[in-house]
């Protein structure tokens, strides 16, 4: 009894044991591409917040290869992932003990300027599938049109501060939760800018 008992406990982890061993030659396989990861690196290079952008488009360098167009468009994923989660950030100030009505009214707003700006973000994908259409040059414009239409969004939100008595930690979150934005949406333009 106690026997098998060991038994079926083995038996898991030696499954667990091989699935992580034959994990490991998948990520050495991805890793040994640097031409991929380079391709993002210069790219990055030609954006205001470089690191950043490393940092979060270096993982979707195996999917991207060479595609610029396939960049941009993680760049653009990266911001909506990016805007959503500081939606869910502010929202959840909301809920904090002690928001007064001015700082519930300030929070409203953003969430209203991020919901904005995530649809935005969505057109810009959606234009910079059409890029093979004849109208090329017009998807191109959207995109950068939509891309820096998310920085306005983000600049109107902390704009809601002006002059209203605000809870500092509370500004300071929603700043930074704006500026993270403002940060991936300015490389998604900046790629979207270089990309021919
Ligand atoms: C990025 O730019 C810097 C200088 O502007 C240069 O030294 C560096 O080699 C570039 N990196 C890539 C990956 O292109
Ligand atoms: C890059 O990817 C897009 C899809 O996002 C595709 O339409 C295009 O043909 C690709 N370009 C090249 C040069 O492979
Ligand atoms: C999302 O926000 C939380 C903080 O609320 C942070 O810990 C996390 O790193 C953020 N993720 C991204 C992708 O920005
Ligand atoms: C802002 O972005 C950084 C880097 O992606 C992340 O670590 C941080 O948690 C983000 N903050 C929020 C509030 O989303």
């Amino acid at each position: 009894m106690e026997m098998s008992a060991s038994k079926s406990l083995i038996l898991p982890l030696l499954t667990i044991a091989l699935f992580v061993s034959l994990a490991q030659p998948a990520t050495a396989a991805k890793a040994s591409r640097p031409a991929y990861t380079n391709f993002v690196k210069t790219k990055c290079n030609t954006t205001t917040y470089s690191s950043l952008c490393q940092k979060t488009l270096i993982p979707y360098a195996s999917s991207v290869k060479t595609n610029s167009t396939k960049l941009c468009k993680a760049a653009l994923d990266v911001t909506i992932k990016g805007a959503k989660n500081a939606s869910l950030t502010v929202s959840a100030l909301k809920k904090q003990k002690g928001i007064t009505r001015t700082e519930a009214s300030i929070i409203k707003d953003c969430i209203e300027d991020v919901k904005d700006a995530v649809y935005e973000l969505k057109l810009a994908v959606e234009a910079m599938g059409h890029l093979s259409d004849e109208d090329k040059e017009f998807q191109l414009s959207n995109a950068k049109t939509y891309a820096s239409a998310v920085i306005t969004d983000a600049d109107s939100c902390t704009d809601g501060f002006s002059g209203r008595k605000v809870n500092p930690a509370v500004k300071k979150m929603i700043n930074s939760c704006m500026a993270n934005i403002t940060k991936l949406a300015s490389n998604a333009l900046a790629l979207i800018n270089h990309l021919y």
